[in-house]
């Protein structure tokens, strides 16, 4: 798997296949979708209009809550398969797990591993897993977990999450890589608001030359997580890959670290069941 990929949620349909197809020609080989962002079907029309070899490019996408169980995991495969135009995944992954009803989320991963088995996906993991989460899934099935996506950025930068992945042999990948969803210290003005306008960020940026987001990008991998940052923007697609010739210090990437909070963007799993995410995929 690429470490570095296009994340498409929130890319319009009217937008996705164009995004994709830029950042194909930027020279992303990682594209992240899911069955509730509504656009795979633009993913695999992006991806076939960039002409580019299927063998070249890692497609993801993810089941949706209110497709877990059994029966309903392997009709919505199917469906994104076919709304891809793909005979063949490379990651399938269970978008949130349901503490809440537990037995249908390891329903569901049971299939992910026959989807496995039988060759339709070259690999299978999860989102939003926490560690006890992860540990149980890893008790209930055979096969570990390829990818754990978790929100993860400067400030929320999951210092749990990370090495009970790295100790069971699970990649990290890093939703909302640059701090995209939400407004930061949102009461005072004078504080900032995202990770890419904090004074410590702004001042390597400058130092090296490169943008906040380049920087961000850039203390992602080399922490050794993948990272599938967002954007519709042409200039902004090929600006958050262009982050191969600069590397960061030991001392900037700690002084990065320092700027994690206990404040998520996001939902928290242990919370997050359908009636908080009320989407529901039409698979038929
Ligand atoms: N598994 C999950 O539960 C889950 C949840 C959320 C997201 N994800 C995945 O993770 C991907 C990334 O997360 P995200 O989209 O929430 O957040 P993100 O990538 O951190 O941020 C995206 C936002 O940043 C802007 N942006 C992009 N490049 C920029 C740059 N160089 N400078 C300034 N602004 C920039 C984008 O605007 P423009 O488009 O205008 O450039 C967009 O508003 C998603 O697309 C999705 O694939 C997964």
């Amino acid at each position: 798997m690429p470490a570095l990929g296009l994340g498409v949620f929130q890319s319009t349909a009217e937008q996705t296949a164009d995004v994709v197809t830029t950042a194909i020609a930027a020279g992303y080989r990682l594209i992240d979708t899911a069955a509730a962002y509504f656009n795979e079907e633009q993913v695999g029309e992006g991806i076939r209009r960039s002409g580019i070899d299927r063998e070249d490019v890692f497609v993801t996408t993810k089941l949706w809550m209110t497709d877990h169980g059994r029966d309903r995991t392997r009709k919505a495969f199917d469906a994104s398969l076919r709304r891809l135009g793909l005979d063949r995944l490379d990651l399938y992954l269970i978008h949130w797990p349901e503490p809440a009803s537990w037995s249908q989320t390891v329903e569901s991963w049971l299939v992910l591993e026959e989807l496995l088995a039988e060759g339709r996906v070259r690999a299978i993991g999860v989102c939003n897993h926490h560690p006890h989460h992860l540990r149980d899934l890893i008790d209930a099935g055979s096969v570990v977990p390829a990818v754990n996506q978790v929100e993860l950025h400067p400030f929320f930068n999951q210092p749990r999450v990370r090495p009970f992945n790295a100790a069971h042999g699970v990649i990290t990948q890093s939703w909302a890589p640059i701090g995209g969803g939400r407004v930061y210290n949102a009461g005072r003005p004078d504080a900032p608001h995202s990770p890419l306008e904090h004074p410590t960020i702004t001042g390597v940026a400058e130092r090296f030359g490169k943008s906040s987001a380049q920087v961000v990008i850039r203390w992602h991998l080399q922490h050794g997580l993948s990272v599938i940052p967002k954007s519709a923007d042409p200039q902004r697609i090929a600006e958050n890959i262009d982050v191969f010739d600069f590397e960061l210090s030991a001392d900037d990437v700690a002084a990065i670290d320092a700027l994690g909070t206990a404040n998520r963007a996001g939902g928290d799993p242990e919370v997050v069941d359908r009636r908080l995410h009320s989407v529901t995929i039409d698979n038929d």
